[in-house]
């Protein structure tokens, strides 16, 4: 929980972040050409894998582009880093630890390039917000999957997709609790790809192992349990894919996150 003060600093920044986004409109509401509504309307199918891809009719607005790349693609890499350590000290259960990188992520790159998608930026600083003042542990590893849907949003509507590496193969399952949770490390990096880009193979790379690989459990404790509810939300996540949108998606990976930090608790397992 950060204290009065910070939690007063956090607001203001906040505020005067977003002061001035009210009046840009989302380029998604721009309507769609007139030559695109003259056409024979085509029957509306569920979107094949992605939903945020969005109307195809609709004439996509331009890419944006950074003024300054350098210093842009430098932000943007800074965040997925904060972003992914917010997770593992929340694992670890070190909430303030966690809650006091928030205010980096509410402070968004100012570059005039971005001008047009600033209502994107406005949703990343409100997720963050609301990070900072989770009430607990969580709540908190609920909220943090928000602001990575909120970051997906700008770079689905801005068509600026941010280009991961290609991942290195998953650990082979030797059947150790370390083995394992090697895996599900690497599938939790999956995971952010997936719902930060947003991309679409990243997500089911990631749920895919959390799906398959079993859960070392010890009787007498609720990891049974919990390694069952873990592997129920990455299927149905898996079967829902063609139409659940970001927002599901974060949803899901909050519970999941829920799912690993109980079964640490449950079996006292000390993640640094
Ligand atoms: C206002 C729009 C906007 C928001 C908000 C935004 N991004 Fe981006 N991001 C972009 C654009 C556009 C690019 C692609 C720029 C390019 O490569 O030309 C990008 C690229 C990236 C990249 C790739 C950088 C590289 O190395 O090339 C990463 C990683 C990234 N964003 C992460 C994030 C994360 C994490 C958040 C949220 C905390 C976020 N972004 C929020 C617009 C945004
Ligand atoms: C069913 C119980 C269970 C679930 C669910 C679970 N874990 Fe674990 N986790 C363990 C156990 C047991 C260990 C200790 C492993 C060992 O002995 O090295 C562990 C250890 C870890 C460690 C520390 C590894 C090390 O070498 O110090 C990390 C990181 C970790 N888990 C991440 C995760 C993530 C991420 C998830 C969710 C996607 C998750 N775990 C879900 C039981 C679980």
């Amino acid at each position: 929980m950060p204290s009065p003060g910070a939690r007063w600093a956090i607001g203001a920044l906040a505020i005067s972040l977003l002061a001035g986004c009210a009046g840009d409109a989302p380029t998604s509401s721009t309507p769609p050409p007139a030559a695109a509504t003259a056409v024979q309307p085509v029957p509306r199918e569920p979107p094949p894998v992605a939903p945020w891809r969005g109307d195809p009719a609709r004439e996509p607005p331009a890419p944006a582009r950074f003024e300054n790349p350098a210093i842009g693609r430098f932000h943007m890499r800074m965040h997925f880093r904060d972003l992914r350590r917010i997770e593992q000290l929340l694992l670890a259960g070190k909430l303030e630890d966690a809650t006091a990188l928030a205010p980096g992520l509410i402070a968004q790159i100012d570059d005039p390039g971005l001008a047009r998608w600033k209502v994107h930026a406005k949703e990343v600083a409100n997720a963050a917000v609301e990070l900072a003042f989770a009430p607990g542990l969580d709540e908190a590893l609920r909220r943090a999957p928000r602001i990575a849907s909120a970051c997906a949003s700008c770079h689905a509507d801005a068509q600026g997709k941010p280009v991961f590496p290609a991942p290195p193969p998953p650990l082979t399952d030797t059947s150790t609790a370390a083995a394992r949770m090697a895996r599900h490390v690497w599938a939790t990096l999956r995971l952010w790809e997936g719902l930060v880009g947003p991309s679409d193979d990243r997500w089911v790379l990631g749920l895919q192992v959390l799906a398959a690989t079993p859960l070392p459990f010890t009787a007498l404790s609720d990891a049974p349990q919990l390694a069952a509810h873990m592997q129920q939300v990455a299927r149905a996540q898996l079967a829902t894919r063609p139409t659940a949108g970001l927002d599901d998606r974060a949803a899901a990976y909050g519970e999941l996150l829920v799912t690993c930090a109980a079964c640490h608790a449950s079996l006292h397992v000390n993640v640094r």
